[in-house]
C-alpha cells in the first residue's frame, strides 16, 4: 500500500522543499516504493511560488534538483496524508490547531529521527544573509529522513 508523506513549515519555500526532495532521494537511493512526497506552507505568503533560491542552490550542490511549487496545507491533507511532518515545535503546534478531529495523519517532527535532542529542531533560515543555514537544514534532513524511512517504512 502507498504511504503519503508531507513535509511542513512556515512558508514551503526554505526546510520543508528540502525535506522533500531529501526525502525522494533517500528512498530512491535505498529502492523503496510506494511512498509518496510532498510539501506544503503553514502561511498562505508563497503560495504559486517557487523555493527560495537559496534553498534551490544548496540541493543543487549536492545534486539534487527542486521544481517544488508552494501550496498551503488544507484540510484534506489530514486525511490525504499518513504522515506529515513539522520542522520546529511552532510548526507542530500549528499542525495541532489545523488538525480535523478525524485527522488519519500522524503529526510528528522530523528532527526526532535520527537526531541528537540539542540539534532535533530544523531552524528556520529565512532570515539569515548566507545560505549556511540551509546547508545545515539539507544536513539534518539527511540524517533525519534516513532515520525514518528505517523506523517507519522499511519495516
Ligand atoms: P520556511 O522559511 O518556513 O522554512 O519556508 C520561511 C519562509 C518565509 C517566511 C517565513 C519562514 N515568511 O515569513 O515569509
Amino acid at each position: 500500500m502507498v504511504k503519503k508523506v508531507l513535509m511542513i513549515c512556515l512558508g514551503n519555500i526554505c526546510r520543508s522543499p528540502i525535506a522533500e526532495v531529501v526525502m525522494v532521494d533517500t528512498l530512491e537511493k535505498a529502492k523503496v516504493k510506494d511512498v509518496e512526497v510532498d510539501s506544503a506552507a503553514i502561511g498562505g505568503w508563497h503560495v504559486g511560488n517557487r523555493a527560495d533560491p537559496r534553498a534551490i542552490s544548496t540541493l543543487q550542490k549536492h545534486g539534487l534538483k527542486c521544481t517544488h511549487i508552494v501550496r498551503q496545507i488544507r484540510k484534506q491533507d489530514f486525511s490525504d496524508f499518513d504522515f506529515i511532518f513539522g520542522m520546529d515545535e511552532d510548526n507542530m503546534s500549528e499542525l495541532r490547531r489545523l488538525a480535523p478531529k478525524d485527522s488519519k495523519a500522524e503529526l510528528l517532527m522530523l528532527g526526532d529521527f535520527g537526531l541528537e535532542k540539542k540539534n532535533r529542531i530544523i531552524e528556520d533560515p529565512y532570515y539569515e544573509r548566507g545560505a549556511e543555514g540551509f546547508e545545515t537544514a539539507y544536513q539534518q534532513c539527511v540524517v533525519a529522513c534516513a532515520a525514518f524511512m528505517k523506523e517507519r517504512l522499511q519495516k
